[in-house]
């Protein structure tokens, strides 16, 4: 083996892998399972279409949602690095769109561990029903104790000292390393909450009113077929809960031995994602259904997602229901585990690429990424403002990160560098899925094409309206100013230089270390 050969063996060594394909499989479940698919899949699907939704959510998923996934697979999988390696090797000049993710990711991770940390407070306090007869109050006024839109320093306990735990919880996982750390998380973790959650289900169900949840959630709506608004609600939906266009899956990839089924891996995860979101769905509005029946009112009276959905719906349902302590404490026990396993994969896109660009040690890189990440997330949603950032950051970034992101990408790789058919090439090498020329028309022209209407649709809504008519500034800064800032961050980024040992140009030429024993598979 030449020297460069051995070199680059020694760095990937270095950057740590997967013991094997069902870990990876099995991390990257973890990371498409979040609260994506708890909180927002139920109520996306009830509110475009009910039942009639199934369509434009399969072609969601089987034109741009497992094609991307190939995509990204390919790319991680071929050029072995972090994000912003992986496009470097590519091509130099694409390294930008992998500083680009990185930037999403860190944006994402400093909210969504907040959320994290409101689920694990409600864990505990489901024992007792601690929020008391009105959890709406509860949340806004004793929780968070939210006050008009705006920035303050005004802490607040009972979110910092959770927050606190889950970033400690954070920073230990992702200190471990990607085998002992990441993917030991989801090998526990997925199990778990696949039981816990089917448990949820099975009470849900036996509730009285289930079914007309159900009945409320799965009605087609076939009118709804012929809005736009419902075809861009699916794709919106695919990118976010699969973790496409976040850059996870190219990082998650480069830690999978070569000569492994990419294609196959990737139908298995895109599938296991959508079962669970469906048994979400089930889930939730069965217990709606008992909520709306308890209180009179039909099921869209109390259909909600998100914040509303976890932090008030479901209160108020584990108050009222037969046994509505164990229903609480499986129901918010599952977001904390769905949610933490998405997290340590979004940091593990920052750690990844501050290691690779800067060759520190495990240890460092994650302390350098995880210390500030968490003290601006402490000090951004343990204050009395944060829940407003949250919800304006997490709307912008889903949007104009991750979605726009993901147009610009496959432009630029099918247009721009032309590098398809040799990421096709890859994907064909070991993968049990034939990828064709239909592959390539699709992330060449029909999911840019798609995509990019869906993002002029949302452009249009915002500058139509403020989001949810929250003060300008605060848009400007928390929405556009903080999706612009990791865009031009990322080629800033991108203009350091590597350490010169790390071997960036002709990378995938020779293929270094493909004589080396292929990874235990499935
Ligand atoms: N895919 C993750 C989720 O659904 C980010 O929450």
């Amino acid at each position: 083996m030449s020297t460069t050969a051995s070199q680059d063996e020694a760095a990937e060594a270095r950057r740590g892998s997967f013991s094997g394909r069902r870990v990876f499989i099995l991390a990257a479940i973890g990371s498409a399972v979040g609260l994506g698919n708890i909180w927002r899949f139920p109520y996306v699907a009830y509110d475009n279409g009910g039942g009639a939704f199934i369509l434009p959510y399969l072609v969601a998923l089987l034109t741009a949602g497992i094609p991307f996934l190939f995509l990204e697979y390919a790319l991680g999988h071929r050029y072995r690095g972090s994000a912003p390696l992986s496009f470097a090797r590519l091509s130099r000049r694409t390294e930008g769109l992998g500083w680009w993710q990185v930037g999403i990711c860190f944006m994402i991770a400093v909210y969504y561990a907040a959320v994290i940390a409101w689920a694990l407070s409600y864990t505990v306090l489901s024992f007792t029903r601690a929020w008391g007869e009105d959890p709406n109050a509860y949340f806004f006024g004793d929780l968070l104790q939210a006050g008009d839109p705006g920035v303050t320093l005004d802490f607040v306990p009972r979110v910092l000292l959770p927050l606190a735990v889950v970033w400690v919880a954070l920073i230990a996982v992702l200190a471990l390393g990607v085998q002992r750390g990441v993917g030991a998380t989801s090998v526990i973790f997925i199990p778990v909450l696949v039981i816990a959650f089917a448990v949820l289900v099975v009470q849900a169900l036996r509730l009285p009113g289930a079914g007309a949840g159900l009945d409320a959630l799965f009605a087609p709506d076939w009118s709804a077929l012929a809005e736009p608004a419902v075809w861009a609600a699916a794709y919106g939906q695919i990118f976010f809960s699969l973790s496409i266009g976040f850059g996870i899956m190219i990082t998650y990839s480069s830690y999978v031995h070569r000569r492994t089924d990419m294609t196959g891996s990737a139908m298995v995860v895109g599938f296991s994602n959508s079962g669970f979101e469906l048994l979400a769905g089930i889930g939730v509005f069965a217990a709606l259904g008992f909520m709306a029946q308890a209180s009179g009112v039909a099921v869209g009276e109390v259909a909600t997602s998100g914040i509303g959905l976890a932090f008030i719906a479901f209160p108020t349902i584990v108050n009222e229901a037969p046994a509505g302590a164990v229903i609480g404490v499986l129901f918010f026990a599952s977001l904390v585990m769905a949610g933490f396993t998405s997290l340590v994969s979004v940091l593990e896109v920052v750690i990844s690429a501050v290691r690779d660009k800067f060759e520190l040690s495990r240890l460092r890189s994650t302390l350098v990424v995880t210390v500030p990440c968490a003290l601006l997330s402490l000090i951004g949603f343990s204050t009395t403002s944060g829940i407003y950032v949250l919800d304006i950051l997490d709307h912008f970034i889903n949007r104009f990160g991750i979605l726009l992101v993901a147009v610009v990408s496959m432009v630029v790789l099918a247009w721009g560098v032309r590098a398809l058919p040799r990421l096709r090439d890859h994907l064909n090498r070991d993968g049990s899925v034939p990828v064709r020329g239909w592959w390539i028309v699709l992330m060449s022209v029909v999911t840019p094409l798609v995509l990019g209407f869906v993002l002029v649709r949302e452009l249009w809504a915002v500058l139509q309206e403020p989001y949810e008519g929250y003060p300008q500034w605060m848009l400007l800064v928390f929405g556009w100013l903080a999706a612009l800032l990791v865009a031009v961050g990322g080629f800033v980024i991108a203009r350091v230089p590597w350490r010169s040992q790390t071997r960036i140009d002709g990378y995938d030429d020779d293929e270094p270390v493909a004589t080396t024993t292929p990874g235990r598979d499935l």
